[in-house]
């Protein structure tokens, strides 16, 4: 199975050029400075961790990069086109090639639709559809995607509430990557998740990963999950880029001694920084 089917395939590097994005809630004594000045590239095939703690801007930051959100100022280029301009209409390139997997998938699956239609229901937007490959045949697509998550196709006429909270976030994956996306936001993809099951959910998204040749985006307050999938990482902290770098680096030896905060408050890390002999 391919993933870069889409017609506009993405340029090998600088899939995403983001310039001084600034993010701001509410007006006058209300404002809150969500974003401030934050840039940063995300190449091709690259898995990035955006980590920070609550309130840090994480979620704001790929709202803004997915095309869901406009940034107050700053410029944000997606293969080279600057999306943060574009009206919903023009914006089915962006959608067909980014997908994206929340927190909690008992909000983010609709609880009166079949499995069939959650993960068909993209390839049937009407925006989206023009740039999708044509010979994308959705009912071959959803057997393809169930089996890719490790989940039967003899299930696609249940309802979420039928799984597990670990089978509905599989169904979530299954969603995001049957569109044949190029890159795959994913924000707390664990949290919600019982500790039993978010190695499972982690080691799924990994391989998923390497198979379909997708970029990543993870965003987590836990860098643990960070540490597990990505080669690169940003550390936002009060809505600006703190640190950035390779993981193994940024983790192996934190420069921000926020980052050594963060680092600290991981329950039974191993491998971290400062590890006394
Ligand atoms: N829709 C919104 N309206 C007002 N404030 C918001 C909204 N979304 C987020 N915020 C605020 O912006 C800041 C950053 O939030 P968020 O991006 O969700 O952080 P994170 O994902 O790192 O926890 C927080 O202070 C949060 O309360
Ligand atoms: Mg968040």
């Amino acid at each position: 199975m391919t993933s870069n089917a889409n017609p506009e395939a993405p340029r090998r590097d600088g899939l995403y050029s983001v310039r001084g994005l600034t993010r701001v809630y509410g007006r006058g004594s209300n404002a809150l400075r969500a974003l401030n000045d934050v840039s940063l590239t995300v190449s091709s095939g690259e898995r990035l961790g955006i980590v920070g703690e609550s309130g840090s801007g994480k979620s704001t930051l790929i709202r803004l990069m997915a095309g869901l959100d406009r940034p107050n100022s700053g410029s944000i280029l997606y293969t080279g086109r600057e999306i943060t301009h574009l009206a919903e209409r023009q914006l089915g390139f962006l959608r067909a090639s980014v997908q994206l997997v929340f927190q909690d998938p008992r909000s983010s699956l609709n609880p009166r639709m079949r499995v069939r239609d959650i993960i068909t229901e993209p390839l049937r937007s009407r925006l989206v559809r023009r740039h999708l490959s044509r010979d994308l045949e959705h009912q071959a697509r959803l057997a393809e995607v169930l089996e890719a998550v490790g989940l039967s196709i003899k299930l696609a006429d249940r309802f979420p509430h039928e799984f597990s909270g670990g089978q509905r976030q599989r169904i979530a994956i299954a969603r995001a990557l049957a569109p044949q996306p190029d890159v795959l936001i994913a924000d707390e993809p664990v949290s919600a998740l019982d500790v039993s099951v978010r190695a499972q959910v982690l080691n799924l998204l990994a391989d998923l990963v390497r198979s379909f040749g997708l970029t990543l985006i993870v965003v987590s307050h836990d860098l643990m999950v960070v540490r597990h999938l990505c080669d690169t990482v940003v550390v936002l902290r009060q809505g600006e880029v703190e640190e950035r770098g390779r993981a193994a680096e940024v983790f192996g030896n934190p420069q921000a001694p926020y980052t050594r905060t963060l680092w600290e408050s991981v329950p039974r890390f191993t491998g971290g920084p400062a590890q006394k002999a």
